[in-house]
């Protein structure tokens, strides 16, 4: 594995040309996703800046060209009619200013008018290294270019640590207000207010959201988020460093609270247990899209399949990360439910049959299947069955359980490579998604959904069922086009 120098990883982009053999890399590889969002080439972290405005969908991603490491940040763009078939648009915001020396790192959108207010975090180190995180603004037309703000809206807050970073904006009653992920000087994960009348200046800091239950839970809350859904509201969040139960030993999580929120106390007061966004292995920083005309009870959501501190295999092809699919949410009860959106079946091509309980699998396909009784499904598998992915749910504990661990390239092994969900009202349905390099399974009609990054070797596409059960089959055509755009 290469070893980066921090001026490697830190390096400002001159030319156009001097990232085009990485790109070209990227685009050739057999991993490259096809109709999920990845990086024009290098490192893709969190998506930031989701909003639709206007119809249309606008999305930036967290960005690091240099190859398959975590160092100078961008934002780079991408735009969609459909939220399904993606285009290249080019760099965003590059880190130009002293204030975000060290990398734009992630924020969230606002649609004002026909453009958007664009909120980061300006990464400025210090010479001796020392961090200080800005938060900054910037505006764009709905197609132009970014225009930055000569100058940050706030400096960091005294009494908690240089982990301060990823405001998400909202509006609500006449006020702006961003809520930024924190952590304060005994360690714990928090979330600060701010308030302001206008969007680009006199935000005041108006003190810690509240949620009684959670004072203790994680040392760091990343990319947190407040919506409405409904009747409801959410608090998403990233906590890192703690265990969870079912997580395997991952320290790095993405939980949803469904809720109240007082803004008269600033207290976010939870009505249930958290949800975890994303049973299975790889999902993170998920962000709801910010809508300039918002439907009442559905939100639209995306994450970063990929999780901190984690290697890929990809990274020997000096490429890594990409988005998951778009999600609606919606809520049944207090219980999250996240389906696909529905435009995805336009990829859908001619049916496949399957041969009695096998197939061979396309590169990018859809899987409908509706088990009656125990399932096991092998995705990945060798033609003799061996090996693969392993989807198995067992009636008798109602417990649906993705185990990775029999894959050619096994990765991240220590994070544990098996995931459960417990299906108390059993399985009925399953829609899966498979991609070069990922698979998300939509359990029943999206109570929960299990998301993992998989490497697999030319030899590993086949599918095996253990008994008959309805299913279908259908490759899907690509929907994201790796055009090099700068
Ligand atoms: C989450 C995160 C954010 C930060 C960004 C930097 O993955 O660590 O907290 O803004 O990535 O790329």
């Amino acid at each position: 594995m290469k070893e980066w120098t921090r001026e490697e990883k830190y390096k400002s982009i001159g030319e156009a040309q001097e990232l085009l053999p990485l790109h070209e890399k990227a685009a050739a590889s057999a991993w490259y996703p096809r109709y999920h969002i990845g990086p024009v080439c290098g490192l893709l972290n969190d998506p930031n800046g989701f909003s639709r405005l206007g119809g249309s969908w606008h999305l930036f991603y967290q960005w690091c060209p240099w190859g398959a490491v975590h160092g100078m940040k961008h934002w780079y763009r991408v735009f969609s009619e459909d939220l399904v078939h993606w285009e290249n648009r080019g760099l965003a915001i590059r880190p130009d200013r002293e204030f975000d020396n060290k990398g734009i790192y992630s924020g969230t959108a606002l649609p004002c008018g026909d453009s958007l207010s664009l909120y980061y975090t300006g990464n400025h180190r210090t010479e001796r290294w020392e961090r200080i995180p800005y938060t900054c603004y910037a505006k764009t037309g709905a197609q132009g270019a970014v225009e930055k703000a000569s100058a940050p809206l706030f400096a960091p807050e005294k009494g908690y640590t240089e982990h301060q970073r990823d405001p998400k904006i909202l509006k609500k009653d006449g006020f702006y207000y961003i809520v930024l992920g924190a952590q304060n000087e005994s360690k714990q994960g928090r979330i600060l207010v701010y308030r302001s009348e206008y969007p680009d200046r006199d935000w005041k800091f108006i003190g810690e959201l509240r949620v009684p239950g959670y004072e203790d839970f994680g040392d760091m809350w990343e990319c947190p988020s407040l919506e409405r859904l409904g009747e409801k509201d959410l608090l998403i969040f990233c906590p890192q460093h703690l265990l969870l139960p079912g997580r395997g030993n991952t320290v790095h999580h993405n939980v949803c609270l469904v809720g109240r929120m007082d803004w008269d106390t600033l207290t976010f007061l939870p009505e249930g247990p958290y949800q975890i966004l994303d049973y299975g292995f790889e999902f993170y920083a998920a962000q709801c899209a910010a809508e300039s005309d918002p439907a009442p009870d559905e939100l639209t959501l995306i994450a970063w399949m990929g999780l901190p501190d984690a290697a890929y295999p990809s990274d020997e092809e000096e490429w890594s990360g990409c988005l998951t699919l778009p999600r609606k949410l919606a809520l049944r009860g207090g219980q999250l439910m996240q389906t696909p959106p529905k435009a995805l079946e336009t990829l859908r091509e001619a049916q496949i049959e399957l041969q009695g309980t096998e197939a061979v699998l396309p590169p990018a396909c859809e899987l409908e299947l509706e088990p009656n009784g125990p399932l096991s499904l092998s995705l990945f598998a060798k033609a003799d069955g061996s090996g693969g992915i392993r989807l198995c749910f067992d009636p008798a504990d109602k417990t649906l359980t993705l185990d990775r661990s029999a894959m050619k390239n096994r990765f991240e092994t220590a994070m544990g490579e098996a995931r459960s969900v417990a299906l108390p009202g059993g399985l009925s349905k399953l829609r899966i998604f498979v991609d070069a390099s990922s698979l998300e399974v939509f359990v029943n009609s999206g109570e929960a959904v299990l998301t993992t990054r998989i490497f697999p070797e030319e030899d590993e596409r086949h599918l095996f069922l253990s008994k008959p059960a309805p299913a279908r089959l259908w490759p899907l055509s690509d929907a994201v086009s790796s055009e090099f755009i700068l």
